[in-house]
């Protein structure tokens, strides 16, 4: 028997902002008995209305499909909610029962109003204006000004059955009914290129609602909207407002009364503003000021006299899209290890853990006591908060910076919890300041939030010290989804820098449901492409991608491997097609650009060429190293990624059937191979520049003709010579160099070197201190202390992409590439480095996989276990005669194993879903 879990729509638990009209569905199966071999072979899908009525009956259908099952029903309606039941037939023909969920449609209509504020949308549902304070009261070029706070009191005649608000903002916003907060989301509507779209969001709230007076109400902020972004202040001397000025509300809340009648509220010119409310000040970089003796209370619900509120303005704003990704929401929170107090009444809190969130802090205090919160990453060695990687302004460089800091003005009656609304820090340090007393370590608590995509990876081995690697890894990652994917979470910066997440993607895939996630990320890329096709060096991009931070290798490429990449692990084609033309455009632009097919940055339009970012060269003061010569050149690196992602464009037409562009594309990256090859490639295989990278990045992307491979190897091994048998690679080449050390049998090295903890390593990074992955391999040495703290982040996942090797190698599970969403897997765990076990295990999107080995003197256990309907191909490591069993019975006998393919080194075991216990023991002699 199998059993449907995990239901979803647009890879959403029971959404309730759908706008696409053909949504997709998909579930996971889990098995009911140990029966091994068991699939789903067909599926019986039921969507109904919430009057009952049936829009979709699909029958049974014969098919194991369990994914990307798109809805082809009677047309969907805005605001309605569908129930749907889905019951599976195994290859026994059982059936299992029926599973439910459901998904609400968004509001459509290209903005719900336009600037002239009259456009209803479709199907005749009454328009919502854009409404907040005017300008006056809001803008201030320097500073961050006061949170407008909306209000609108309603009447509903009875009570409620069913209720649904959809609600945006340009700026940021939290929603309030009736004295109580709607949804758990923080800065939403999060952040998308406002000049071409914003996103809506959509909450339940019928629980919130009742028969007689309501209050619906809504507090703004800055935002990225119109708050500072990073690099801004920097690039174009602008602080804040890149997007606009005004703040901006839009709800409309969409009711169905037990008694059949239904009633819309939305906002217009009956709602009432004011912004002498607590929220001071608010500022994603910046941080908030709280001042709690202007709270209002009861402003959110009936019953407040509202008399001093004004009347709103209205203006147009963007066309509005459902959000399609999960949103940030805290997901944990931590409580200090340790308080401090390296000056007298300035307390550090120390959480023990490098996150991203905010603080919430107790307090007692008299009224008008300001209490300052100040977060940083480290610590000087006086034990005081170290902040300078912040870029604090300084009287050369007025305009950067991140302040990080909030400030909280006590009400002084009694106990006080103060919690920001509109900002987020990255920190593992707090320091308060403005208290009359002690702090207790539970005054305070660390609320960790970010993009909350599912974890999905579980890693854990016997080595401690890779213990903690994986989790600064993991740590990195939930520090930098913030509805993009950021560089950093601290300082002046935290942009949706597509290189970083270019190399980290298949780790970021492996740790968390990223599907969602990537399927906004991706529409913010192809809307940022420049004009010529240059796709952009970060997303959503608010400089203008024309003139600026376009085009660079191995950033832009983001715009071809990502898509790629949710191919293979999610079997995704509706991205594919959504972002083909993209690319084709971005390879069109780089070959016209580069008629020798070498990529020589001719036309000047990258003025700052990145290339293999923070390699070697760029140690600063690390004695016993090479100061130059790491750097693979960046004509190398270039051509490299244009050869590789070309292929992958060809690849992509030829899933999407697109034979012609498949052929164009597939001959194009010969061609870029071949002058590869002939530009840098000698005959013995040296690569220019004989680099570490350089041969990585040729090996990963097959660049070299298949004799030079074992050549171009070994001069990979020999260019780690100098640096004592260590890296020099950036952030681009070091887990390609790593992945490849393992293809081409090194696996012990790639061993010696995460276990490494000299510099520069992840070992060393970790013995000292880190919890999460620093953005420099010499972010702190010993002896010099920090790195330039122009640029010296301790928490950016670049480098820690060798994730993806841990997973593969560690934990052995490898998508495959000709069974997309994993209905095949390549389980290949391979011991060393000391290792003596490991068990790892991946929600996939078809169900759980999960792996665990463990070595003896004797052999090698490989346990694995698959979910209905998913086959693997087990690699066990055999060395010589090895016997092999699983659970005690020689193969032949066993269910479920298939062909059974033994080499030197390895035997290759084809299995069908379920779970099997190998052993692969010597035999005795
Ligand atoms: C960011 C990087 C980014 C880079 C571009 C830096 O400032 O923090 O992670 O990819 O700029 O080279």
């Amino acid at each position: 028997m199998i059993r449907p879990t995990h239901l979803r729509c647009e890879y959403l638990v029971n959404p309730l902002a759908i706008d696409t009209r053909h949504p997709r569905l998909s579930w996971a199966l889990e098995r009911v008995d140990a029966r091994r071999g068991a699939r789903q072979t067909a599926y019986h899908i039921v969507v109904q209305q919430a009057d009952g009525e049936i829009v979709w009956d699909t029958g049974r259908v014969e098919s194991d499909q369990t994914t990307q099952i798109v809805y082809a029903g009677r047309p969907l309606r805005q605001t309605a909610r569908y129930e749907w039941r889905l019951r599976v037939w195994d290859e026994r023909d059982e059936a299992s029962d029926w599973s439910v969920a459901a998904w609400t449609m968004g509001r459509w209509g290209p903005g719900w109003t336009n600037a002239r504020g009259h456009d209803g949308g479709a199907d005749d549902l009454p328009a919502a204006a854009w409404i907040g304070a005017p300008l006056d009261d809001i803008w201030n070029e320097r500073a961050s000004q006061p949170s407008t706070y909306l209000r609108k009191q309603f009447t509903l005649a009875a009570p409620v059955r069913w209720a649904v608000v959809y609600a945006s903002a340009l700026g940021v916003y939290e929603l309030r009914i009736n004295g109580q907060r709607v949804g758990d989301h923080i800065l939403a509507p999060e952040w998308t290129d406002y000049d071409t779209k914003a996103q809506y969001q959509g909450y339940d709230v019928t629980a919130l609602l009742r028969e007689g007076e309501n209050v619906i109400g809504a507090v703004l902020g800055p935002g990225w909207y119109a708050g500072q972004l990073g690099l801004g202040a920097a690039f174009l001397g602008i602080e804040r407002g890149y997007y606009g000025r005004l703040l901006r509300f839009i709800a409309q809340l969409h009711i169905e009364g037990a008694d059949g009648t239904t009633q819309v509220v939305s906002t217009d010119g009956s709602w009432r503003y004011t912004t002498d409310g607590p929220i001071r000040a608010a500022d994603i970089l910046a941080g908030e000021i709280y001042d709690a003796r202007r709270e209002m209370p009861g402003w959110d619900a009936p019953g407040f006299d509202g008399r001093g509120w004004q009347p709103v303005a209205s203006s147009g704003g963007p066309t509005l899209v459902a959000q399609p990704n999960e949103p940030i929401r805290i997901t944990r929170t931590l409580t200090p290890i340790a308080v401090t107090e390296p000056r007298p009444g300035v307390f550090i809190f120390d959480l023990g853990q490098n996150m991203v969130g905010w603080a919430r802090l107790k307090v007692r205090g008299q009224a008008g006591d300001d209490i300052r919160l100040r977060y940083g990453e480290a610590l000087n060695p006086d034990g005081t908060l170290y902040r300078d990687n912040l870029r604090l302004p300084d009287p050369n460089d007025p305009q950067r910076g991140a302040q990080q800091e909030d400030h909280y003005i006590c009400r002084g009656d009694g106990d006080e919890t103060f919690e920001p609304h509109f900002t987020y820090h990255g920190f593992r340090y707090v320091e308060v300041s403005g208290l009359r007393y002690t702090p207790a370590a539970s005054d305070l608590t660390g609320c960790v939030f970010h993009s909350s995509g599912a974890d999905v990876g579980q890693f854990e081995c016997s080595s401690p010290l890779l213990n903690k690697i994986m989790s600064a890894v993991q740590w990195t990652q939930r520090s930098n989804l913030h509805s993009v994917p950021t560089d950093c979470p601290q300082r002046d910066e935290r942009l949706g820098w597509a290189g970083d997440i270019q190399v980290y993607s298949q780790t970021a895939m492996f740790n968390m449901d990223m599907a969602a996630f990537f399927t906004k990320w991706l529409r913010d890329v192809r809307e940022a492409q420049a004009d010529d096709g240059r796709f952009p060096d970060f997303a959503p991009h608010p400089f203008d991608p024309n003139a600026r931070f376009s085009g660079n290798p191995g950033w832009g490429d983001a715009g071809v491997i990502i898509p790629w990449r949710m191919y293979l692990n999610y079997g995704d084609t509706r991205i594919l097609e959504e972002m083909f033309e993209p690319a084709c455009r971005y390879i069109d632009w780089s070959a016209a650009n580069n008629p020798d097919l070498i990529w020589r940055n001719r036309s000047q339009l990258t003025p700052l060429w990145y290339g293999d970012w923070l390699n070697a060269d760029t140690f600063v003061d690390i004695p016993g190293l090479p100061r130059a010569g790491g750097e693979v050149p960046k004509e190398v690196y270039s051509t490299a990624f244009f050869a590789y992602s070309t292929q992958l464009v060809a690849r992509m037409a030829e899933v999407l059937g697109r034979r012609p562009e498949a052929r164009k594309y597939a001959r194009l990256a010969e061609q870029i191979r071949a002058a590869f090859n002939r530009e840098f490639v000698a005959a013995d295989g040296r690569i220019t520049g004989d680099t570490q990278a350089g041969y990585a990045l040729a090996l990963h992307f097959d660049l070299l003709p298949a004799r030079l491979r074992p050549r171009a190897v070994r001069h990979m091994l020999a260019a780690m010579q100098p640096y004592g048998g260590g890296l020099s690679t950036g952030i681009q080449s070091t887990v390609r160099m790593m992945l490849e050390l393992t293809r081409y049998g090194h696996t012990d090295i790639a061993y010696r070197l995460i276990n490494r903890t000299e510099m520069p390593s992840w070992g060393y990074m970790i013995e000292h201190g880190a919890t999460t992955i620093w953005e420099r391999w010499d972010g702190w040495a010993e002896g010099r202390g920090f790195q330039n703290p122009g640029m010296n982040s301790f928490n950016h996942y670049a480098i820690g992409a060798v994730g993806e090797w841990m997973w593969r190698v560690i934990a052995g599970i490898n998508p495959d590439e000709s069974a997309p969403g994993y209905k095949h897997v390549r389980i290949r765990p391979i011991p060393g480095g000391g290792l003596t076990w490991a068990r790892a295990s991946y929600d996939s999107i078809r169900g759980r996989i999960a792996v665990a080995w463990s070595v003896d003197g004797q052999g090698v256990n490989v346990d694995v276990a698959l979910p209905p309907g998913v086959t693997a191909a087990v690699e066990i490591p055999t060395s010589g005669e090895a016997v092999i069993e699983e659970s005690g019975q020689p193969l032949e006998r066993c269910e479920g194993v298939g062909r059974v393919a033994r080499g030197d080194t390895s035997t290759v075991i084809e299995v069908e879903s379920g779970e099997y216990k190998f052993r692969a023991a010597r035999q005795p002699s």
